[in-house]
């Protein structure tokens, strides 16, 4: 069986690597031979994980210390990246936010649809480019299992990882014919800085960040679109059985309850 590597490419791109999610990807891909390109803002914490890394699995890490936020943000990118080819682009960064719309600020609801939305689809945009010219390549967006319904109490952020969910799911059809996978990553309360970010917790059942990478790998080139863990299974899917009416009465009391830092 052809490895990730064979089929992607020499190279992965993680946005978010510092930490959480992105940071079990940097540590699964590195396992798997890819070079990394690793991108966030905390310097320190990319450095420590290039130089745990690069010795250890023979590899090369970029650290891209690049502000996702910041106006120059792509062309920092493009210029750290150079003619590395990236096979595999993985859209992990993000941050949410629990709380009612009207106390939110809006400056934070603007920063969090350019990072959970904007900065993917230019990503992507840059880099699938090259990955139509060789006819190999792999993208994975980071959705969550609030794309399946709407869910009060984190409206927009729900509302960006929709975004992320119709966007990978289009994709994934629109590039198959090009031999690139794509994959909508879905999960629920998983363990990493993203509840401190967010103002939020992990709910009743949460998940490590091995098992949700462990999910995405076995999945990407597989289907559009996977759901990490059972417990967010069921919530996916029986939102589905009801009315949209039921189904976001239903998600708004389970986030008050579940979700609602005390
Ligand atoms: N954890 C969950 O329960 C959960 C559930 C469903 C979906 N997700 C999604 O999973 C993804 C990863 O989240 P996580 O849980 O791993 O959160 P996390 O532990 O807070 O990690 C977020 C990562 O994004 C980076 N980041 C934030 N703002 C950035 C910016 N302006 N520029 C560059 N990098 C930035 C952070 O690095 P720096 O701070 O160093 O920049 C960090 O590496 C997000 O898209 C999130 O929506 C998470």
């Amino acid at each position: 069986m052809k490895s990730l590597r064979d089929k992607y490419g020499n190279w992965a791109l993680i946005t978010g690597a510092s930490a959480g999610i992105g940071e079990e990807f940097a540590r699964r891909l590195a396992v798997e031979g890819f070079n990394l390109v690793i991108v966030a803002r905390r310097k320190d914490r990319l450095e420590k994980l290039k130089q745990q890394l690069e010795e250890k699995h023979k590899i090369e890490i970029l650290v891209a210390t690049v502000d996702l936020l910041s106006e120059n943000y792509l062309q920092e990118l493009i210029e750290i990246v150079g003619e590395r080819q990236i096979g595999l682009l993985i859209n992990n960064a993000g941050f949410g936010y629990r709380g009612q719309f009207i106390d939110a600020e809006v400056k934070n609801d603007e920063n969090m649809i350019k990072l959970n939305c904007i900065v993917p689809t230019a990503l992507t945009h840059h880099f699938v480019k090259p990955m139509i010219s060789r006819k190999k390549g792999g993208i994975i967006f980071l959705a969550s299992v609030v794309a399946f319904q709407a869910t009060p109490t984190t409206s927009v952020y729900a509302a960006t990882k929709v975004f992320n969910a119709f966007l990978s799911e289009g994709l994934w059809y629109e590039l198959k014919k090009y031999n690139i996978d794509v994959l909508s990553l879905n999960p629920g309360g998983t363990h990493t800085e993203f509840q401190q970010v967010a103002n939020s917790t992990t709910g009743p059942i949460p998940r490590t960040t091995q098992q949700v990478v462990n999910t995405a790998l076995k999945a990407l080139g597989k289907k559009p679109s996977v759901v990490d863990g059972l417990y967010n299974k069921v919530l996916a899917v029986s939102s589905r059985l009801v009315s949209r009416r039921i189904a976001v009465t239903v998600a708004g009391k389970i986030s008050e309850k579940f979700y609602k830092k005390n």
